[in-house]
């Protein structure tokens, strides 16, 4: 039987909420297509642990989730407590570059059943991934304070670009653009005011351009890419940024299809093999944060997190259960409002627009990955 062995690391917040119904979709989706799962809980990597401990993780974290084959991360932060950096930097971050994680896949769809808040947009019509670069860029720990306390107090942060950095995520987004229909990618710089790091992005595109005559490449500045996500998103098929703006992106093009709640995330080492001398175990999260806002009150959108699993699912090879996983998501939210006036039960968390709770859209995702 197959087998796969999952580190769950659940975090902080909503992180909590958001895991349990997402394992007991993936374990439905198991029992259907005849694998096993074996999931290794556990309670670092949040800010409770960090409060009890004084770090984030304990000295042996490689080891176990180098025992495993990918991580399932929920959220990290109560930055009521912990400052963000501390947590995220401990966290999070450390996974992606110890890991080597360099691409961040996120993709972004107009599900049927989720409202958008853009005008004429029609279910299926927006359609896209972004690709985040990972592990460099302007998350860079390089930099410091001079002068510190005196008016002459100085902060400065570099930003990273290596060409195999570079060249790297863009091979990647160049290939995926062209294994889809539509062949276009969308490249984010800001070349006009970043004047030494976003031209050398720009040269490097148009270097690999060369050698993808068939996939259409287009470039913008950052600014005008968020009015066009906003504007004409449906024009979008494989968008590349870097780690900062393709973080920023990948917010924005969710929430251009309802809410960022749905939205899920791979941090993927495609490269890594469980035969290397070191593995490089890849990662899926949601692509939303703790949410302290929310917290606790058990109407978290599941959704991304439970989409999440679904790439997990693909990335570990089981094609089957990741297509029905994803279609369960999708017959759920559109089904919602038949299911309500039927039923009586909303599964549209308040985010969507609803009355429904983490758990009543759980359970319907469950119960449809079991039945279908
Ligand atoms: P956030 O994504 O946690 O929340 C932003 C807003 O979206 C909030 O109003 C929240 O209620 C809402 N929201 C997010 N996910 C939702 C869901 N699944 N269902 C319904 N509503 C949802 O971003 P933030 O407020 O900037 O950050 C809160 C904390 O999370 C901070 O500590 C931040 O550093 C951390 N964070 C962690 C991750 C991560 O672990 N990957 C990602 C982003 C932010
Ligand atoms: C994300 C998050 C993280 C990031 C934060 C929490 C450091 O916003 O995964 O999108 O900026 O990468
Ligand atoms: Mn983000």
């Amino acid at each position: 039987k197959r087998s796969y062995t999952i580190a769950v690391l659940p975090g902080d917040g909503i992180g909590l909420e958001v895991t349990p119904p997402a394992l007991r979709c993936l374990e439905a989706a198991a029992a259907r297509f005849g694998f096993a799962l074996e999931f290794r809980s556990f309670d670092w990597a949040s800010c409770t642990y960090y409060l009890k401990h004084g770090v984030m993780i304990p000295d042996n974290w490689k080891a176990l989730l180098q025992e495993c084959d990918a991580i399932f991360f929920g959220a990290v932060g109560d930055p009521a407590r912990v400052p963000d950096h501390i947590s995220l930097w401990g966290s999070l971050l450390k996974f992606r570059r110890e890991f080597d994680e360099y691409i961040n896949l996120r993709p972004c769809r107009l599900i049927p059943g989720v409202t958008c808040p853009l005008a004429g947009r029609a279910p299926g019509s927006i359609d896209f991934l972004t690709v985040r670069e990972n592990t460099e860029g302007e998350y860079s720990s390089i930099g410091g304070r001079i002068f510190e306390g005196t008016e002459r107090e100085t902060v400065i942060q570099n930003t990273v670009f290596t060409r195999v950095g570079v060249d790297r995520v863009l091979r990647y987004a160049f290939e995926l653009a062209r294994s889809r229909p539509a062949k276009k990618l969308t490249s984010a710089t800001k070349s006009n005011g970043i004047s030494i790091t976003m031209p050398y992005w720009d040269e490097r595109v148009a270097e690999m351009a060369k050698e993808y005559p068939d996939v259409k490449v287009e470039k913008y500045h950052i600014d005008i890419l968020c009015a066009h996500f906003v504007q004409r998103p449906h024009t979008f098929d494989v968008v590349v940024g870097s780690n900062l703006f393709g973080d920023i992106l990948s917010d924005l093009g969710p929430a251009c299809t309802g809410t960022i709640g749905i939205a899920p995330s791979a941090n993927l080492n495609p490269t890594a093999r469980k035969t290397d001398a070191e593995w490089m175990p890849s990662l899926f999260e949601p692509v939303h944060g703790s949410a302290p806002d929310i917290a606790g009150k058990g109407i978290a959108n599941p959704v991304g997190m439970i989409w999440a699993g679904q790439m997990m699912l693909e990335y570990l090879g089981e094609k089957d259960a990741a297509a029905l996983v994803l279609s369960a998501i999708e017959n759920v939210l559109g089904g919602a409002k038949a299911r309500l006036q039927e039923e009586g039960v909303d599964v549209l968390t308040p985010d969507m627009g609803g009355r429904g709770t983490t758990e009543s859209l759980g359970n319907a995702i469950e119960n449809t990955i079991r039945s279908k």
